[in-house]
């Protein structure tokens, strides 16, 4: 099957997938549940692995080129807890550029803020808008092409959003947005088979990271978020599940006042 089989409209998502391919979705069940320790407060105590003797934690970088981007590499981290001003939409907007938003045209495609396998750019966004100035209480997805944001009026959000998440500890009525990383498995295993769904997840990663700095710079309290609901995030949001899935949630709490 060659690549440009994946955009046709003709074909049924059966036939656009490769038979191979399916031990992506195998993949994907059993990795979307299971019994897992679901940590409760105080959170911070479980997690870190313990110490070693020889930490050196002030090992900056050599070259003082890197001084800006060390010094945000420094301050990330992960925040639980929120403050109470609202993002605003230009906050929002830049952190969605970060991310994965659109930096130049080249001879060979669309280039963006974060390296895709193929070009193919699997992952979108999608935002859960709470308290965002100047937004409706809404879901958007981010059109990378014009770096705007567009209802999805047919996404009727739970009153309490706690409920599409495993992850408990976290105050979301407190947050400001909360962004939902949606990977489009027929967007990418048509041409890498399998190993398609390892790219999607690791684009992720990178699209996480960007916004994770992009966030730490601005001085927003934001974390990732790994423990949802699969599938009733995607009843919720209208996807075509399996194929289109949640891989990836950002929580951005609202500004704590300094
Ligand atoms: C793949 C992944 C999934 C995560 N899922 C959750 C989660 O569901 N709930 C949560 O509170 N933190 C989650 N985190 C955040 C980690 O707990 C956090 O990064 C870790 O405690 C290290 O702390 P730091 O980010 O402040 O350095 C996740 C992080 C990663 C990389």
């Amino acid at each position: 099957m060659s690549s440009q089989s994946v955009d046709r409209e003709d074909v049924s998502d059966d036939d656009r997938f490769p038979i191979h391919s399916k031990s992506s979705l195998a993949f994907h069940f059993m990795s979307s549940f299971g019994h897992f320790f679901e940590p409760s407060v105080p959170f911070e105590d479980l997690i870190f692995e313990s110490k070693p003797n020889n930490l050196q934690p002030d090992n900056l970088p050599h070259d003082t080129r890197l001084s800006d981007f060390s010094e945000i590499l420094r301050a990330r981290k992960s925040t639980r807890t929120f403050g109470k001003i609202p993002l605003t939409l230009h906050e929002l907007l830049d952190i969605l550029w970060c991310a994965d938003g659109i930096t130049h045209d080249s001879p060979i495609g669309i280039c963006r803020t974060t390296p895709s396998a193929g070009g193919l750019f699997p992952v979108s966004s999608l935002i859960l808008c709470q308290e965002v100035e100047n937004l409706p209480l809404a879901a958007f997805i981010y059109e990378p092409s014009t770096s705007q944001l567009f209802e999805k009026k047919e996404i009727i959000l739970p009153s309490d959003l706690s409920v599409l998440f495993r992850t408990q500890h976290i105050d979301y009525s407190s947050t400001s947005a909360i962004i939902m990383w949606i990977g489009e498995i027929l967007k990418i295993c048509p041409k890498y088979g399998d190993r398609g769904y390892r790219y999607m997840l690791l684009e992720t990663g990178h699209i996480a990271q960007n916004a994770c700095l992009a966030a730490t710079k601005l001085d927003i309290p934001h974390v990732v978020i790994g423990g949802f609901d699969d599938e009733l995030c995607a009843s919720t949001f209208q996807l075509n599940f399996p194929w289109e899935c949640v891989i990836y949630a950002m929580v951005l709490g609202k500004k704590i006042e300094r």
